[in-house]
C-alpha cells in the first residue's frame, strides 16, 4: 500500500487523475472502476479538464460504477446514475454504450448482479478501481460485517451511513435503505485501487483501516491484502495515522522513475 498524504483534495486529486490518465494513455481500452459521494468530485473535475484542455480520450474506456440506491430511477436527482453524468460522463467523449452502473429500478435483482459480474469479466476485468470510504470503514455499500469475498448484491445500509447520507436527500423519507453494491471480492480483484479520503470525520476509518487488523467490521483494512493500492489522503484525513512520517518520508524520497 502506498499512502500518499497531501496538503489538499485538490493536490490529491490531481495526483489520483494523473495515475489514471496514464493508464488510458497506456491503454486506450481500459476499465475503470468508479465511485460516487463528495470525495472524488474534485478528481472527476480534473478528468474533465485534462479532456477538455488536454486531449484525455475516453472513447474506448469501459467503466463500471461500484454502487446504486435500489428504488431511485436513473434521472432520479440523488441517484448515483445521475451523479456520474453531471459529474463527469456529460463533460467526456465516452460512449453511452460503455457506461455501466448498477440498475436501482431492476425487478430481477439477483440477476442483475450476476449479469454486472459477469460483463465486468467480459470486459476484461477493471484496471483501476477509485474509492472513497464510508466514516465507518464501508468501501462500495458494503458496510461493517460485509463478507471480505463478497459479490455483487444487495445490501441494507447502516443507521450511520443512513445519517452520513441524509445531507444529500431533501425529504428523508425519500432515502432508500437498500442498495446494489459490487463486493469486497469484486472489488479486490481490480488490477489497481485508488483510494481517496479527505476530511478528519474520515481520520479514524482511515486510521483503522491502513494500520488496524483486517477485519469485516472495518471493511476497508482489506485493501492490506491487494498488491497494488494507492491512498491518497489530505492532512485530516491523514490526522490519526501513527506512521505519517515514514509514509511521507518514502513519498519524499522516490527514485524519479516511480514519482507521481
Ligand atoms: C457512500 C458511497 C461510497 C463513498 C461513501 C463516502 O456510501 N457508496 O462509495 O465512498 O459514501 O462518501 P463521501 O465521499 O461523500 O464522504
Amino acid at each position: 500500500m502506498e499512502i500518499i498524504i497531501q496538503p489538499t483534495p485538490d493536490d490529491a486529486c490531481c495526483i489520483a487523475a494523473r495515475i489514471i490518465a496514464r493508464q488510458i494513455q497506456t491503454k486506450p481500452d481500459s476499465v475503470l472502476g468508479l465511485a460516487t459521494g463528495s470525495t472524488p468530485v474534485l478528481l472527476y473535475r480534473e478528468l474533465v479538464r485534462m479532456h477538455r484542455e488536454e486531449g484525455l480520450d475516453f472513447s474506448r474506456v469501459t467503466t463500471f460504477n461500484l454502487d446504486e440506491y435500489i428504488g431511485l430511477p436513473p434521472n432520479h436527482p440523488q441517484s448515483y446514475n445521475r451523479f456520474m453524468h453531471e459529474n463527469l460522463f456529460d463533460g467526456i467523449n465516452i460512449p453511452r454504450e460503455r457506461i455501466h452502473i448498477p440498475d436501482g429500478v431492476t425487478n430481477d435483482i439477483p440477476g442483475f448482479c450476476a449479469k454486472y459480474e459477469q460483463d465486468i469479466v467480459d470486459a476484461g476485468g477493471i484496471d483501476i478501481q477509485v474509492l472513497g470510504i464510508g466514516t465507518d470503514g464501508h468501501v462500495g455499500f458494503n458496510e461493517p460485517s460485509s463478507s471480505l469475498a463478497s459479490r455483487t448484491r444487495i445490501k441494507t445500509l447502516t443507521p450511520r451511513t443512513l445519517a452520513d447520507n441524509a445531507r444529500f436527500f431533501d425529504n428523508p423519507n425519500a432515502q432508500p435503505h437498500h442498495v446494489i453494491t459490487m463486493g469486497i471480492g469484486t472489488i479486490m480483484e481490480s488490477r489497481r485501487i485508488l483510494m481517496l479520503a479527505f476530511g478528519s470525520n474520515k481520520a479514524e476509518a482511515i486510521a483503522a483501516a491502513m494500520e488496524g487488523p483486517i477485519t469485516s467490521m472495518m471493511p476497508a483494512s482489506i485493501l492490506q491484502m491487494h498488491p497494488s493500492v494507492h491512498v491518497l489522503l489530505d492532512e485530516e484525513a491523514a490526522g490519526k495515522l501513527e506512521r505519517d512520517y515514514y509514509y511521507r518520508w518514502v513519498f519524499d524520497n522516490k527514485p524519479d522513475w516511480q514519482k507521481h
